[in-house]
């Protein structure tokens, strides 16, 4: 038999091996990925070892009726858009991976929710290979974190972090960063893939059969993704992600994966000179600076999760000077933008040949369900025909490529939450109000008649809880992009 290879390459993105390097991994098509590995004897012999793989308790195959439903009592974190993301608090025994650029406010989000937990849950550990315990602690006096049983912990030495998790028996435990921690097993350096792994797996053996949830903070890579991705995030329970921009104070965690509640789950904060502050109605805060009756803004109806967020779609359209047109799209898909730009060329007959076209989310928000697309569309429109779209009318639906709007999922909330912001009118997909098609949920138990329309002669009063001055509320149902732009721009 062939005896093992000392070195093997490992690409960082996927984690798939080969004997000698590679230009581009052969799995995931990930270009220079592949780094030198050495300790693959360790990792040989430790997977020789018994009790590697088994989790706590997992005896054997136990026949489904007979397991009881855990009911997981939930550990707050203190912070309720915090709690909100994870799908309700802290799962007992949890993994959870908190990924975000530097500096967007991952270590100040944990030590807070670290300060919370260990004052009302038990003692709490924060593990730290990027600060000293005395940065640590100057950062925890402007949040506040007080006498609570907090230990910290600089260390990098995976097996001095058990060590410590062992000794102190923490009701949480957070490890700022994965990238940081190295197993004395490998001889590979922190960071890369192989390390990383393996700290996630024994943190995870560790989460599971101690019953401690456990934070791993992940940075970004250049390109914007976690380092090593793919390896830790099938490793995880939950998989969360800080966005915005440095330059706003506002701060987005989204939920890109969560074993214990809805995914795509968002939190939203303010930072603050006390640390990460929690906004409860994120809808204000993204319009807060909506100019009225300003050619190019569209106010969009997403969800997020189960929440319904009102944002500021903002276009821009000018005459290129140069030969090539520019399309810029940011809060939303490039391709998305260009397919819009061609609908609308085909089927509203706007010119844009030639015209450079800018497309902003406002906030530095990220729209990327296709809900968005009409409100895209009035945005360009708007600022084409430089018209403003009424102040008070709020819209959402799906564009295809004929033209025509399609009907898109939870229609009810976005309609509620417009009315609840204090608009007066709502552009939706006509299959959207259909009683036959899909009716809004929330509607659908009450009774048979449809959402009242603009086309309806009792279109007022729509009884739904769609607003308080229902006379003056109105939901208009289109079936084209240009339905939806008379609409809207006359
Ligand atoms: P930090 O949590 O260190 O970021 P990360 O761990 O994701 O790298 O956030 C640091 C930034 O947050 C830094 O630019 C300063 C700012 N900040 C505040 O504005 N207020 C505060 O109370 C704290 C602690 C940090
Ligand atoms: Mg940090």
């Amino acid at each position: 038999m062939a005896k093992p290879p000392k070195t093997v390459f490992v690409c960082q993105e996927c984690g798939s091996q080969s004997p000698k390097w590679l230009g581009r991994c052969g799995d995931c098509g990930a270009w220079n990925s592949f780094v030198e590995e050495r300790g693959q004897e360790a990792a040989v012999a430790a997977a020789d070892s018994p009790h590697r793989y088994a989790l706590a308790g997992a005896a054997g195959a136990r026949l489904y009726s007979e397991i009881e439903l855990e009911q997981h009592a939930r550990i707050t974190t203190g912070i309720d858009e915090f709690d909100r993301v994870l799908g309700g608090g802290i799962v007992p025994g949890s993994l959870v991976l908190l990924g975000g650029e530097p500096g967007i406010g991952k270590s100040t989000l944990l030590l807070q929710a670290a300060a919370n937990v260990a004052r009302t849950a038990g003692a709490v550990l924060y593990s730290s290979g990027e600060e000293s315990e005395h940065q640590i602690k100057s950062r925890g006096e402007r949040l506040a974190v007080g006498t609570a049983p907090l230990y910290l912990l600089a260390e990098t030495c995976l097996e001095r972090i058990l060590e410590e998790i062992a000794r102190i028996k923490p009701a949480l435990v957070i490890v700022d960063s994965v990238q940081t921690v190295f197993s004395l097993k490998f001889q590979s350096a922190p960071g890369s893939i192989g390390q990383v792994r393996e700290a996630a797996t024994q943190l995870l053996f560790t989460a599971k059969g101690h019953n401690i949830p456990i934070f791993l903070v992940g940075h970004i890579t250049k390109d914007g993704s976690l380092a090593g991705p793919k390896a830790l995030e099938h490793v995880v329970d939950t998989v969360l992600y800080f966005e915005g921009e440095r330059h706003h104070s506002h701060r987005v965690v989204r939920a890109v994966k969560n074993r214990f509640g809805a995914a795509s789950e968002l939190g939203v904060f303010e930072m603050t000179s006390a640390g990460l502050r929690p906004v409860p109605n994120p809808s204000k805060m993204f319009l807060a600076e909506r100019p009225v009756n300003a050619p190019g803004s569209a106010v969009l109806c997403s969800v997020e999760g189960s929440r319904p967020i009102l944002v500021e779609v903002q276009a821009l359209v000018s005459g290129s000077t140069y030969g090539n047109a520019r399309r810029m799209a940011s809060g939303i898909d490039q391709a998305r933008l260009s397919l819009l730009l061609a609908v609308l060329e085909k089927r509203a007959g706007l010119n844009l040949i030639g015209d450079d076209v800018f497309v902003n989310v406002a906030g530095g928000m990220t729209v990327d369900e296709p809900a968005s697309d009409l409100a895209v569309l009035a945005a360009i429109a708007s600022s084409v025909r430089n018209r403003a779209i009424p102040a008070t009318a709020a819209m959402f639906g799906e564009v295809g490529l004929a033209g025509e709007v399609r009907g898109v999922t939870q229609a009810a909330l976005r309609v509620r939450e417009a009315a609840q912001m204090g608009f007066r009118r709502c552009i939706l997909p006509a299959a959207n109000i259909d009683p036959g098609t899909r009716l809004p949920p929330a509607r659908q138990g009450r009774s048979g008649d449809p959402l009242p329309t603009s086309s309806d002669p009792n279109a007022s009063g729509g009884g739904n809880g769609l607003g308080s001055a229902e006379d003056e509320w109105e939901l208009i149902g289109v079936r084209t992009v240009g339905e939806a732009l008379d609409a809207l721009l006359t």
